[in-house]
Order: structure tokens, then sequence, then C-alpha cells
């Protein structure tokens, strides 16, 4: 069975019909083309999928799209402003903060987030709050300086 429901996604309104079990990740991916997020794991275990839902960094393979009505989801689309890279896209290519590059939507989604949060004050912070965001390229150095640069 089908449910009609509004989510606004990077800032615009989408009207569709879902089924109650459809995730967010799915919904963003498969529904709306956003292919941008990434589906890793699954199951809540390698943050490729994070996205932010009302500015909170979330895991969309964990969350159904049914839950985010009303609410306002950002993903790694709606982080520029026009040609203009978010401050924390710009300092992953500056630190050559990615290898493969699977990871990087969520890693700085999840930064995004944890900027917002105002708890990131030392690198050590960074490192433990960034904690469930794999890179599988062992990117973290860099990731790390990314971060720490605008987090600081
Ligand atoms: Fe969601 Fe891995 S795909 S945490």
């Amino acid at each position: 069975e089908r449910h009609p429901l509004t989510i606004t996604v990077n800032g615009r309104e989408h009207t569709l019909e879902l089924e109650a079990w459809v995730t967010l990740l799915d919904l963003l991916r498969e529904r709306l083309g956003l292919t941008g997020t990434k589906k890793g794991c699954d199951q809540g275990q390698c943050g490729a999928c994070t996205v932010l839902v009302d500015g909170r960094r979330i895991n969309s393979c964990l969350t159904l799209a049914v839950m985010q009505v009303g609410r306002s989801v950002t993903t790694i689309e709606g982080l520029a402003d026009g040609d203009k890279l978010h401050p924390l896209q710009q300092a992953f290519v500056e630190h050559d903060a990615f290898q493969c590059g699977y990871c990087t939507p969520g890693q700085i989604c999840s930064a995004v987030g944890l900027i917002n949060e105002g708890q990131a004050k030392c690198s050590a912070e960074v490192r433990e709050l960034m904690s469930g965001n794999v890179c599988r390229c062992g990117a973290y150095p860099q990731i790390l300086r990314a971060v720490s640069q605008v987090a600081g």
C-alpha cells in the first residue's frame, strides 16, 4: 500500500506516493535520483548514507522516508551555494581528504552536522564524533585535517 507524502529535500518540496517501508536512503537514491548519498552497509554501520534532517546528521538507511514529513532533508547535492562549494567541500578538496570518494558525501554531511552541534572543539573530539563514518581507503588523517580546519 502506498501513502501520499510531501517531503522537502534540498529546499524543494516533493509530493509522491510511497510504501511505508521505504527508507530515506532509497527514497533519495531511487525515487528522487539523488545518488550523491551512498549505500554502503545499509545497516547503520558505515555512515556512507549520512544526510542532514533539520540540520542534524542521520544515517538515512536506518530511517523511514515517511518519518521525514514536515522536516527538511539536506543531502550532499544541497550543500553548495550555486557554483560556490560549501566550506567543508572546499576543505576536502584542499586537504585531499578522499581517495575513492565513496564515503565522502557521508563524511561531509556528518561533519556539517557535527559543526551544527557545536561539539567539535579539538581534533580528538572531531575524530571521536566522526567515528561513525568509515573510510576504507584510510584517508582519516586528511579527513581530520579538513574537518578540523572548518570546525576550529
Ligand atoms: Fe547507512 Fe552504511 S549505508 S550506515
